[in-house]
């Protein structure tokens, strides 16, 4: 996960490949819910791991449900539907999930009224600001004793004990604010309808979201419960009910998270279709129909049952006026699409998008409008219209509002050369994505390719021991970009040969070997011949001969084109010799490390004498202004500053201060508005 302040992305131009889709949000939250309240135990095949399941799976351990997880399985072991194990009083705390808020609430008040106990649902501040109360107003019908902690309408809520259970009267519910309260009270139901006969909910107003009561109606067949409904109005739920656990059931992909790839592959899947796996056409969730509005918006999509492939079929997009009430979220992708369509798109009937994480209307309004888009935003609706020409988009830094949706939507954005534009897209609190897919970037990333002009370059060097490796290390940990540790190469180089037994003066070989070298980074971690060579890279010998073999010219030139093939989207940071100079001369910034070389000395000796080698600090001084002086002399690459380097003298700076001047000075250089 990009767990990072702000995510700049690249100006991006092309789509190609596969992504795997992470499981339901949907699905997952609804069938852990169910699997918990149930007798018995369920394994949950592809259960998506985000925030929003994270905090659903902790409220239930805390119920008292038996949890393992095992890679892509997870066992639930339900309670059986009842409280009585409870002895005393409980406090959840549910993040911003609605998923578990809503359904846990109706539970736990029907389980509570006949069973006993007292819970707290709490979460988040935005949670405390979404609308419960005509969930509470029903289950209050039923005789529940539901507590508002705070504002009445909204959580913190309390549940008790005390009063007793009315089913035999219909229960009403309005379905004109969020879905969520048909569903919580579907799934909640049958816990209770052992003791009389059926007991039936009708709908107050239109129900929105329709979809998303089809897939709790699904998910409660499979769990053993029919409900019978008139048309999505009134729903009955049969007398003596009980949730069978399944056995087993598989999650699968989440259509909403399909529909950023989908608008991709629209956008930007010109040579050939981008793969999609994990759902497909016959999906359950209602998100899926996000197909249809993208190819009347010009998408070419086909597909199976558990793939979807998209490629670019109108150019630019079509623009679509679109009632998008039975997707909510992902209309949201629409609006992002939108910015590449030719004219005005229009999506009608969106008004929950305001109590959803954040106020998505007025986020998504004064986002795409920073990038240059005209957008007119009213009460249930938004409109787009995108930049009026390529140079009228903005370097913008984005919002995302702690909204996953906002994230991922605005990162299409940085497609913007396919209208000829050319401007990066930074989007602040990327991690936010963690609510339902936590890998969004690295998938979009896998998939996704510009040119490498476009894709920034910091290099950074520095003498010997100024700690240029650990500053790079450090840069990249922080814009969340790639890293190329320019000398890991000469030493791997040096260590190959010396394990294949290569004379140092054998020049063809030792080109044949940089040529060859089976060599792979993965983290701070090196593998050669895909054995671990992190440490022997190290060693002194190695790095003796790998100074040796970086002089010489063939060797160089050996390791030119891989050291190129580092540079991918999102950035990267380069630190050794000629990073500035010969291979990324177009590096956005160039910094050059100018510690003394009595600080360098002082802090190799720290260094040496935490490992407890035994060291003389004249010694290891002399040393260190001898190599100084061998690597300005010497004719290959010397040790010289890029002429356009900054200068940084990191000898009185920790790391941290050193990575916040370059920051400072990547931020100065990107000028982002
Ligand atoms: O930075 P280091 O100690 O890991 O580098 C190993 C050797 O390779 C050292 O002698 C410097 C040399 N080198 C180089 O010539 N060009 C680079 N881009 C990086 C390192």
């Amino acid at each position: 996960m990009y767990d990072i302040a702000q995510l700049d992305v690249p100006p991006l131009r092309r789509v190609a490949g596969t992504v795997r889709l992470p499981g339901s949000k949907s699905i997952s939250n609804r069938v852990l819910l169910l699997a918990g309240l149930a007798e018995g135990r369920t394994e949950i095949h592809d259960l998506l791991d985000s925030d929003d399941t994270r905090v659903m799976l902790q409220a239930l351990r805390r119920l008292g449900c038996g949890i393992a997880t095992d890679g892509g399985l997870t066992t639930v072991t339900g309670i059986g539907g009842s409280l009585r194990h409870l002895r005393a009083p409980l406090a959840l705390h549910l993040g911003n999930a609605g998923t578990a808020m809503r359904p846990l609430a109706a539970a736990l008040a029907l389980l509570a009224t006949r069973d006993g106990g007292e819970i707290e649902l709490s979460g988040v501040a935005r949670m405390h600001e979404r609308p419960i109360g005509d969930l509470v107003d029903a289950l209050r019908q039923l005789g529940a004793q539901i507590d508002y902690l705070d504002h009445d309408g909204f959580p913190p809520l309390r549940i008790r004990a005390g009063g007793a259970l009315h089913t035999e009267r219909p229960i009403r519910v309005r379905g004109d604010v969020s879905s969520q309260f048909l569903s919580a009270l579907l799934l909640a139901l049958p816990l209770v309808s052992g003791g009389g006969g059926p007991i039936t909910v009708e709908v107050d107003g239109e129900l929105i979201s329709r979809p998303y009561v089809e897939l709790t109606l699904a998910l409660l067949q499979r769990f053993g419960i029919t409900v019978q409904h008139q048309d999505l109005q009134r729903f009955v739920i049969p007398a003596g009910s009980r949730y069978r656990a399944p056995a087993r059931i598989h999650v699968e992909g989440d259509a909403s998270s399909a529909s950023y790839f989908i608008a991709a592959g629209a956008i930007a899947a010109v040579e050939a279709p981008l793969r999609i796996e994990g759902v497909g056409l016959d999906s359950i969730q209602g998100d899926i129909r996000f197909i249809d509005a993208a190819r009347a918006m010009g998408a070419q999509v086909t597909g199976g049952a558990s793939w979807i492939e998209v490629r670019r079929g109108a150019w630019p997009l079509a623009a679509t006026t679109l009632d998008c009430n039975h997707m909510p979220d992902a209309a949201m992708t629409l609006a992002a699409m939108a910015l590449y369509a030719e004219g005005r798109t229009r999506l009608t009937r969106i008004g929950s998008w305001r109590v959803k994480e954040t106020d998505r209307i007025a986020a998504m309004a004064a986002e795409l409008r920073k990038l240059g888009a005209s957008v007119v935003d009213g009460a249930d609706f938004i409109e787009v219209e995108p930049p009026a020409s390529p140079g009228a988009w903005r370097r913008a830094t984005l919002h995302t509002y702690d909204d996953h949706r906002m994230a991922m939507c605005l990162s299409l954005a940085a497609f913007n050369p396919l209208l000829g534009a050319r401007v990066a897209v930074r989007l602040l609190d990327p991690r936010c994505v963690g609510k339902t897919f936590p890998e969004y970037f690295e998938t979009l990333f896998g998939v996704a390719q510009t040119d490498a002009a476009d894709i920034p370059v910091i290099a950074v060097d520095g003498p010997t021991a100024s700690g240029k490796g650990t500053l790079a290390a450090e840069v990249a940990a922080r814009l969340g970009w790639h890293q190329l540790d320019s000398g890991a190469l000469y030493r791997a180089t040096a260590l190959a040969a010396m394990r294949a037994g290569v004379a140092s003066s054998d020049v063809d070989a030792l080109e044949r070997l940089a040529a060859g070298l089976a060599l792979r980074f993965d983290g701070d971690r090196a593998y050669l011949d895909g054995v671990d060579v992190s440490a022997a890279l190290r060693h002194e010998a190695v790095g003796a001969l790998a100074s040796h073999v970086s002089a010489l010219p063939a060797v160089r030139q050996a390791l030119h084109a891989r050291q190129l093939s580092f540079r991918r989207v999102p950035g990267l940071v380069a630190d050794g010799r000629d990073m500035g100079t010969v291979v990324f001369p177009d590096a956005t910034l160039k910094v050059f490390l100018t510690a003394s070389a009595a600080m360098r000395a002082e802090r190799r000796h720290k260094q040496l004498m935490a490992k407890g080698i035994s060291a003389k600090l004249d010694a290891l001084r002399a040393d260190l202004e001898a190599r100084d002086v061998r690597d300005m002399q010497r004719a290959v690459s010397p040790l010289k500053p890029a002429q356009d380097a900054l200068l940084l003298d990191n000898s009185s700076l920790t790391v941290e201060q050193s990575a916040d001047r370059v920051l400072q000075w990547w931020n100065e250089r990107s000028a982002f508005d």
